[in-house]
């Protein structure tokens, strides 16, 4: 089977240099920007690649939403089979993309669009066939893992940690999504259409790590707890699906707390299988372009989705769940949030354990407080 590349970026070498050496599968042209063809096997115009009738699946590596929507549309319509990492592009468009796939009868896969290296929605779609999925979630973003691991083991500062997260390949082009935690809110997204077939567009939430400071890194260190950024999705029992990213402080001995680097942990949890997690890298060239050939290599086999026959958009809803929250904010704002417990208020910093609220209200009163110009960090309490 003969794959071309769209993009040349991290993951887009990783998997032309996989394709070269893989078995079953031959690696064809590898779609450049306009002035970046500077080898043969690189073009610049998409037709030369949908136009081609060697080519049989097209690998995009690109990122972003658009133009790379419309080359997978033109890919598909082409008759080409489609597999992507581009969690952006599955997260605004899978359903799209699923039914002119179906249409044309060729396949649409993006494993490597959730968890990296780790072989996840590709079980979990296997999982869906055979058993009822009561939640999905995890460690889904490999820069975040990485900030907080050296940020808690080695005291490294979080501009530093970024620094270095960027510079080994597993931060976005603009990290902002890594860290406000809208990269890993994409993927849960992802879960829980191949889980439920309902991809969520509406009621999502996403809190990162981009308001954590030093001090609360040794606040919550002293007391015990590790912080890792946690994706949660759930069905409740009236059908509706709760979709959120948060910070979690975990206690000692918790799967989550010997996730380190750059590892994602994606778990589910089915019915009858009980919890299933799989650990591994989360981000880099070769992890991501290991999974991007997992899939083509599944296509040569005959797989061709992930997504359930009736996959639709639809909405989140997060007032069903509720945690006691672990909560940073100026002392001038005692009493604005349901407090069980005051940890310490010195210096105008006060932090606190709230009562147990709703995932939508706790990040609705975060909101409301910054809008104030308030600085808030805060994380989900989770007890072993
Ligand atoms: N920026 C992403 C991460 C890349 O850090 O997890 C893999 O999706």
């Amino acid at each position: 089977m003969k794959v071309a590349v769209l993009g040349y970026g991290t993951v887009g070498v990783g998997v032309y240099e996989m394709l070269k050496k893989a078995e079953g599968l031959e690696a064809g042209p590898v779609l450049v920007r306009p002035g970046k063809k500077d080898a043969d096997f690189k073009v610049c115009d998409l037709n030369e690649i949908v136009a081609d009738p060697s080519v049989d699946a097209v690998a995009e590596v690109m990122g972003g939403v658009e133009p790379a929507f419309s080359y997978a549309m033109a890919a598909i319509r082409a008759g080409k089979h489609f597999v992507t990492s581009n969690k952006a592009l599955v997260a605004a468009r899978g359903v799209e993309l699923f039914h002119a796939a179906n249409e044309q009868g060729v396949a649409f896969l993006f494993s490597a669009a959730c968890g990296g290296g780790v072989p996840f929605l590709h079980n979990l779609a296997r999982a869906v066939k055979t058993d009822e999925i009561l939640s999905v979630g995890g460690i889904l973003n490999g820069t975040t893992n990485f900030m907080l691991d050296r940020m808690q083991s080695s005291g490294m500062d979080y501009a530093d940690a970024l620094k270095q997260a960027q510079q080994l390949g597993y931060a976005e082009a603009d990290p902002t999504a890594d860290v406000t935690g809208l990269d890993a809110l994409r993927k849960i997204m992802l879960a829980c259409a191949v889980a439920w077939g309902v991809l969520p567009q509406e009621g999502l939430l996403n809190e990162g790590i981009d308001s954590l400071s030093a001090a609360d890194v040794a606040d919550f260190m002293a007391r015990g707890r590790t912080c890792r950024l946690i994706a949660s999705g759930c069905r409740a029992a009236d059908g509706r699906i709760a979709a959120y990213v948060e910070p979690v402080l975990l206690s000692a001995g918790e799967a989550e707390c010997a996730v380190l680097k750059n590892f994602n942990l994606a778990r589910y949890e089915g019915k009858n299988a009980g919890s299933i997690a799989m650990i591994g890298q989360g981000a880099g060239r070769w992890p991501t372009a290991s999974a991007v050939l997992r899939d083509l290599s599944g296509i040569a086999e005959g797989e061709t989705a992930m997504f359930p026959a009736d996959v639709c958009n639809g909405a989140a809803d997060n007032a069903a769940e509720s945690h006691a929250y672990y909560v940073r904010l100026p002392s001038a704002c005692r009493g604005r949030l349901p407090a069980a417990e005051v940890l310490s208020d010195t210096d105008g910093v006060l932090r606190l354990i709230t009562e147990g609220m709703s995932v939508a209200a706790m990040h609705a009163a975060a909101k409301a407080l910054r809008a104030e110009g308030c600085g808030v960090f805060f994380a989900a309490l989770r007890e072993g």
